[in-house]
């Protein structure tokens, strides 16, 4: 039987990191999205963050009115954000945990400690409309919890898998997971630390309908379009010369 489809959300927060580098306007996450939506994404993901260090408020607002796929916000289970999410109703919130002095973010959410604070968020969301998936990472308990908070979707953290592709168990926790979620009626999502080489036996996994992929599709953009980039800037030189 082939394969269902299986849906691509670009997360464009690292289009946010270069430009805050500079704190000026380009390059533009909403023109980065509407450009991965003409190439083909189902979806557009940005993560606003409690330290606002790439995608800012203006941003979130741009994208949920200007985009013509769907938002996919990542946030923390944070009062700020939950107003902000049931101003701005996006599609689909997932929330991550977030430590402000990590990197990136690191594990899936603890959905162990303060499961009442995790139900009521979720049932605010849903309240709103907006259809909420659990950043987790591929551990039964955490799915069979996520089930039990009223969640819709999990997103399943692969950046144990991309730290360790070879290792099958890493593999094999993750294809349970997907089993589990499924079995509980839960759709499954994945994603984090997924490139061109290692996304293969995650895409594989029958139940995962959605991937959620950043930081390797911005840094190949940076890749392939600088070569244009550098030819735009030349004909500008040379223009300017020959008047
Ligand atoms: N999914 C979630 C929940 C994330 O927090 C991130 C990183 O922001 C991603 C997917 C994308 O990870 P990456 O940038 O490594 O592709």
């Amino acid at each position: 039987m082939p394969a269902a489809p299986q849906r691509l959300f670009v997360n464009i927060d690292h289009v946010a990191t270069i430009r805050q580098a500079r704190r000026t306007t380009e390059p533009d996450p909403l023109e980065a999205a509407l450009r991965c939506e003409d190439a083909g994404a189902d979806g557009i993901t940005a993560h606003l963050r409690e330290d606002r260090r790439h995608i800012q408020d203006d941003d979130i607002q741009r994208l949920a009115a200007g985009i013509h796929t769907v938002l996919n916000l990542e946030m923390a289970l944070a009062d700020e954000m939950l107003d902000l999410a049931e101003r701005l109703r996006p599609h689909q919130v997932t929330l991550v945990p977030e430590r402000r002095e990590e990197v990136t973010t690191e594990g899936g959410l603890d959905v162990r400690r303060d499961p009442d604070r995790l139900a009521a968020g979720v049932a605010r969301l849903r309240a709103a409309g907006i259809r909420c998936s659990l950043f987790i990472d591929p551990d039964p308990e955490a799915v069979e919890r996520s089930n039990a908070a009223g969640a819709e979707a999990i997103e399943l953290h692969t950046g144990r898998y991309a730290h360790h592709p070879d290792d099958p168990e890493v593999l094999r926790a993750l294809q349970r997971a997907a089993t589990q979620g499924a079995e509980l009626g839960l759709a499954v999502h994945a994603g984090h630390g997924l490139t061109v080489r290692n996304v293969g036996a995650v895409a594989r996994i029958p139940e995962v309908e959605e991937l959620n992929i950043g930081h390797s599709i911005v840094s190949r953009a940076v890749m392939v379009g600088m070569a244009e980039a550098v030819r735009e800037m030349r004909v500008a030189m040379l223009r300017a010369r020959d008047r």
